[in-house]
């Protein structure tokens, strides 16, 4: 049986400031995808949130990117909107860029990752979301999952996984797309998605059956606004065991935190906590940045679950490292590393300061 899974997010209002989502902010997404499902648009849902971020994740019969599907969740967070205006919570509506919707969310603001699968007999499925953080800081785990056999043993001992994954990679400045087979090709593959604010995977591939493994949203909020609004606080979906990495291979990335763009004022790096849904609530500096991730099992499209993944004590030293790793950044203050590149900032007085001070800079003699 052939089944979409789309996963549509959007920031329509935080509380406190950027830090969570309002319970009667979700209960209204709730309500419109309670009655999406009865009409049977829908075959099932679950609304979440990571942070500040409304996420609807859906199954259905429609295929990827199809309008109806789209049109729901537009509409959805335009009700949402309603309500975080009425609590007047922050920057209510923030994603919504457009007032009309033309067809497709994608480019509108909220984010999205799509796959339509043939569903197997059993079909584990996690799906993660971050918050304070930007598309490309899925590469580094991805590459682990599907590249890395000392995060994933199946790709050494498992017969199935051995010939290994296909990546497509996105030049999200740029807008071109370069596909690498791996593990021929990971030295080319790294050349690019080690630089992840600019190359993100948006989709990785089983290289023997074609069959879609993964897929992650990559809109660039502040590339599509022609300005910086805000970062996009990204999704991804990974299909787990069989001919997949297992669960806890798929997990596994996240034992260890690694270093993100899009702390405080979404001009900062910081430590990607894996945290439990209801951790989730992103405070010290706006912060750190927060990776939650749900487990479903589909049957017929049905999502059994979720079960919360890092609500785990597993998952505790991870944590732990997270906190001591974001108190070794706060230390650099405003300086590099910790602040991004001058590019990379969501935020940037430097046009004002340079203008300001124009009259007083003067030619270095050599
Ligand atoms: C980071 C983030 C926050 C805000 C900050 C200022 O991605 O969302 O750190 O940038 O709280 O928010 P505004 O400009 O909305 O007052
Ligand atoms: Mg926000
Ligand atoms: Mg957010």
């Amino acid at each position: 049986m052939k089944v979409t899974l789309s996963v549509i997010k959007a920031d329509i209002g935080g509380w406190v400031g950027h830090s969570d989502s309002h319970p009667e902010v979700l209960a209204k997404a709730e309500e419109m995808m309670a009655r999406a499902k009865k009409e049977g648009t829908l075959i099932d849902y679950h609304v979440t949130k990571c942070g500040d971020d409304a996420q609807l994740i859906m199954t259905h019969n429609h295929g990827e990117e199809n309008e109806l599907i789209h049109k729901l969740s537009w509409d959805t967070f335009l009700a949402c909107t309603e309500v975080a205006k009425k609590l007047k919570l922050h920057g209510a509506g923030q994603d919504l860029l457009s007032d009309a919707f033309s067809g497709n969310v994608k480019g509108m603001g909220p984010g999205v990752a799509e796959c339509e699968i043939e569903e197997r007999g059993a079909e584990s499925i996690i799906i993660f979301m971050a918050d304070k953080t930007s598309s490309g800081a899925w590469n580094l785990p991805l590459y682990k999952i599907f590249a890395d056999p000392f995060n994933t043993i199946g790709l050494v001992i498992a017969g199935n996984m051995h010939t290994g994954f296909a990546f497509e990679v996105h030049d999200v400045k740029e807008h071109k797309k370069v596909t690498f087979n791996c593990p021929e090709e990971i030295y080319d593959l790294l050349v690019f998605i080690g630089a992840p604010s600019r190359f993100c995977i948006k989709s990785v591939y089983h290289r023997d059956s074609g069959e879609i493994a993964a897929v992650s949203s990559t809109q660039k909020l502040s590339l599509m606004a022609g300005r910086y609004v805000g970062k996009d606080d990204p999704v991804c979906i990974v299909r787990a065991q069989g001919h997949f990495p297992a669960v806890g291979e798929v997990l596994e990335p996240f034992a260890h935190p690694f270093y993100v763009e899009g702390w405080m004022r979404g001009s900062h790096m910081g430590p990607l906590m894996p945290v439990s849904v209801p951790d989730a609530t992103p405070s010290r500096f706006d912060g750190p940045p927060r990776v939650t991730s749900l487990g479903f099992q589909l049957a017929g499209g049905k999502l059994i679950g979720p079960k919360d993944m890092f609500d785990d004590i597993s998952f505790e030293n991870a944590r732990a490292e997270a906190n001591l790793m974001a108190d070794i950044m706060r230390q650099h203050g405003p300086f590099e590393p910790h602040r991004l590149p001058l590019d990379e900032m969501e935020y940037t007085t430097m046009p004002q300061v340079v203008d300001k001070l124009k009259d007083r800079f003067e030619i270095l003699e050599d």
